[in-house]
């Protein structure tokens, strides 16, 4: 890839062989279930862009409107001259929002899929042509290298309700382990799905033109093109429901039959209704998010909702 010489690219990208090691052992235990960080590969990258602008799916257009919204009280809020570094950016619109407004003297972005990321890069580069890109490839829940660091403040970026693929206490790890990073009085903005309606959570998940299907079935096609896998996709049906007792979505690939799956030599069965446990979302009423915050060593300084209140934006500064 061509990049302009404000833009580095740093690849940390998880290997094959660490995909076959998750793929072996998800599949292996009692609930089969695949890690969900699987799904962005190039093919699964373009698929969550299509659901992000399905009329069902809300979370994205109800962030950015919050964004576009709190933009100059962000930059405020934020200062002068930071490192921004933003976790699982997928595509550039949500940052695009915040760099209006905000004083960034490096841009860190952080995606799992080298597609994403590339296309983001080229996008920011080209609305902001002074700013330093320093772009990493990576699976940000494993540590790697944070570039760009000269000593300026760095403020943390976590849109998208992406937190909500953790369990809370792997996402209240999470946010704890970066408070280093951030630094004392160091802040980050983190955008939250809220608690709402079953329908409504329901139907963004499912959506009538079966974008989601699509992308959930992908990691399937994913494993047989990457690993010699033979799964049949369609032998497998979509299936997302609330669960409410957990306060999460669960998105499913259900074995339409008895089935065996070979990958890269591993046999794998299906009983007929056995279910392949593909992602959790996890919704959050306000307060539910701020005590997780508080819990990490944040003090939860501000949130912001749209008038439905979808979806929530909280503004956090680690505490003293
Ligand atoms: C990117 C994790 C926020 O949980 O809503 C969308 C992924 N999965 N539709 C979400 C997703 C199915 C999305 N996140």
């Amino acid at each position: 890839m061509n990049l302009p010489p404000n833009a580095e690219l740093h690849d940390y990208s998880p290997t094959p062989v660490s995909f076959r090691k998750a793929v072996i052992e998800g599949l292996g235990q009692p609930q089969k279930t695949l890690p969900c960080q699987f799904f962005y590969d190039a093919n699964g990258s373009r698929l969550f862009e299509a659901i992000c602008e399905l009329p069902e799916y809300y979370p994205t257009r109800t962030e950015l409107g919050i964004l576009e919204a709190i933009g100059p009280e962000l930059g405020e809020q934020v200062g002068p001259a930071v490192r921004l570094v933003e976790f699982g950016c997928g595509s550039s619109r949500k940052v695009v929002a915040v760099l209006q407004d905000m004083d960034v003297s490096t841009y860190v972005p952080v995606d799992i899929s080298r597609s994403a990321l590339e296309q983001l890069v080229r996008d920011v580069t080209r609305r902001f042509g002074e700013l330093e890109v320093q772009a990493v490839c990576a699976d940000f829940t494993e540590s790697f290298d944070v570039p760009g660091d000269d000593g300026t403040r760095t403020v943390g970026f976590y849109p998208g309700s992406t937190i909500g693929n953790l369990a809370p206490p792997s996402a209240e790890r999470f946010l704890s382990g970066l408070r280093p990073l951030l630094g004392p009085g160091g802040m980050i903005i983190v955008g939250v799905d809220l608690v709402k309606s079953t329908e409504v959570i329901e139907r963004a998940y499912n959506d009538a033109a079966g974008v989601t299907a699509a992308f959930n079935r992908n990691l399937l096609e994913r494993i047989n093109r990457e690993l010699g896998g033979t799964f049949r996709p369609e032998r497998f049906e979509h299936r997302a429901f609330f669960n409410g007792e957990e306060s999460r979505v669960e998105m499913h690939l259900v074995s339409r039959a008895p089935q065996s799956v070979a990958v890269d030599g591993v046999a794998i069965e299906f009983e007929k209704g056995e279910t392949n446990h593909t992602e959790n979302s996890y919704k959050y009423s306000l307060e539910a998010f701020r005590a997780l915050a508080g819990r990490a060593g944040y003090q939860p300084h501000e949130a912001w909702t749209d008038q439905e209140r979808l979806f929530s934006v909280h503004l956090l500064r680690v505490a003293p």
